[in-house]
């Protein structure tokens, strides 16, 4: 076990928190419209937050889709002061595992191709690059690598859950 506690935010009370690392994180950000609209816009979206224990501050996050058997992971970052930790694959694990238990069957994102931390984390976890989006980021302009990688069976898809909605707890 990692340690960090990973769960899916479920109200907008904690997106301060989430816009303050995002910030900190990106040449250009989400807004907080953005992020309402992954927590409130879509039964397909949800936004998974990890912390050091429960009520603690948030101290990464990560913005996915799940679209039928497909994980879309569409944003992901730790906080500045506390990276090299074992944050995000503590938070990528939990996701991919929780996905993998909805039904998902592989898992997608993209990358700046510059961003070597990112890069050998999905590579970490057996996430391989099939192809590049030429100039598909902005501030700067750069390639966008896209990586893609098999999730283990999980339960039946009969068993999903809406994916934002909460869990009952033990
Ligand atoms: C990418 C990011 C989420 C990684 O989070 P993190 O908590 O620092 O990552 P971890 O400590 O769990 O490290 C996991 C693996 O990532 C890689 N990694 C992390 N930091 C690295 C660095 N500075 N240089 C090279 N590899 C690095 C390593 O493979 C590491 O595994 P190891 O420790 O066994 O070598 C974080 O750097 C971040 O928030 N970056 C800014 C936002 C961003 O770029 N998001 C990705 C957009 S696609």
């Amino acid at each position: 076990m990692s340690g960090w506690v990973v769960e899916p935010l479920v109200t907008t009370g904690d997106l301060e928190e989430v816009l303050a690392l995002e910030e900190a994180a990106f040449t250009n950000p989400w807004t907080r419209d953005m992020f309402e609209w992954e927590l409130t816009g879509s039964d397909v979206s949800a936004v998974y937050v990890v912390r050091q224990a429960r009520s603690a501050p948030i101290v990464g996050y990560c913005c996915v889709w799940l679209l039928f058997d497909e994980l879309h992971i569409n944003h992901v970052a730790v906080d500045p002061r506390l990276r090299g930790r074992g944050i995000g694959r503590a938070l990528m694990l939990e996701l991919l595992t929780d996905a993998g238990r909805r039904g998902a069957h592989r898992a997608t994102l993209e990358v700046r191709a510059s961003n070597a931390p990112a890069r050998r984390l999905y590579e970490s976890l057996g996430f391989v690059q099939t192809g590049v989006r030429r100039a598909y980021y902005t501030h700067p302009v750069e390639d966008a690598l896209i990586f893609w990688c098999d999730i283990a069976p999980g339960t039946s898809p009969a068993s999903r859950r809406p994916f934002g909605a909460s869990e009952e707890r033990e």
